[in-house]
């Protein structure tokens, strides 16, 4: 098989990447897939909990800027910008791969959901993604690519998936007009929209495993998804071959989101 490695298809891009938790995280999948294709990586990690779990792998893909981002916390994304444009002065790829609910409204129905429980997820899942576009536009001078991470519980009603429906929905679209408004400075948006995989987010999913073996069931493909199947499309898209694709809320599951 040809390895892809081997060309630097994305030799002197510069790539922000959020959202990477441990080596389950498909931040890190993405991250690895910049990375070997030549990228230079800014890395942002949660919190010093989080950072213990990061330490030990991110030598592998050696990160330029390697900083704390909460999303909740005032001024650090907006610290994360400005460090990127004093360092590299320019940007070309965000990968915003972040969301949270609260375990109670999360695992209960939608209709029962706390305006508490649903602000913050939408704050911290959606919003949190409107943000980065926002601060990445300056400094994506000669265009670029902005990533988030969505699931097909925003299209179909998935069992368990509950309030995150709702609000991948509002990623989604947010998504397309962010698409349509950045479009015309070169700045290309995508949800990507994995199949399920075990990862920290998912375990506060009700009966996941029951998910991930209808998945693989099934998805045409007969099979589930990795990281690395994750880390390879996006990489793929980041790619200037790719771009005249925006917009799309794009599948990486196997094809499952055709079958009834
Ligand atoms: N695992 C799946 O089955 C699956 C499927 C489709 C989409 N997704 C989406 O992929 C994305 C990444 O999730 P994952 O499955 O890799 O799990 P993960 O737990 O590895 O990643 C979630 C990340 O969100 C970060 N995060 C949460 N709150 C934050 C905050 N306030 N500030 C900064 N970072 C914060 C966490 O630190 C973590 O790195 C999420 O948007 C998730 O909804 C996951």
């Amino acid at each position: 098989m040809m390895d892809p490695a081997k060309f630097k298809l994305l030799k002197g891009k510069k790539a922000l990447v959020t959202g990477i938790a441990n080596d389950q995280s498909i931040a890190w999948g993405c991250a690895k897939a910049f990375s070997a294709l030549g990228a230079d990586l800014a890395v942002t990690y949660r919190s010093e909990k989080t950072k213990r779990f990061v330490d030990p792998i991110i030598g592998e893909v050696k990160p330029s800027i390697y900083m704390p981002m909460d999303v909740e916390h005032p001024g650090e994304l907006e610290a994360v910008f400005e460090t990127i444009e004093k360092k590299w002065g320019k940007l070309d790829i965000v990968l915003h791969s972040i969301a949270f609910a609260p375990k109670a409204d999360l695992q209960g129905r939608v209709v029962d959901c706390s305006k508490d429980g649903f602000l913050m997820a939408m704050e911290l899942s959606c919003w949190s993604f409107i943000r980065m576009a926002k601060l990445a536009e300056p400094l994506m001078k000669d265009g670029g690519t902005i990533f988030t991470m969505t699931y097909y519980g925003s299209q179909m009603v998935v069992e368990n998936y509950n309030m995150m429906g709702p609000v991948k929905a509002a990623l989604e679209c947010a998504t397309r007009y962010i698409a349509a408004e950045l479009g015309p400075k070169g700045i290309r948006a995508h949800a990507i929209s994995p199949g399920p995989l075990k990862t920290r987010a998912a375990s506060g999913i009700g009966e996941f495993d029951k998910l991930l073996k209808k998945a693989e069931a099934k998805a045409p493909a007969r099979h589930l998804v990795s990281i690395d199947d994750v880390g390879l499309a996006v990489a793929f898209l980041a790619l200037d071959g790719a771009k005249l694709i925006t917009g799309d809320t794009i599948y990486v599951d196997g094809g499952y989101h055709i079958i009834d």
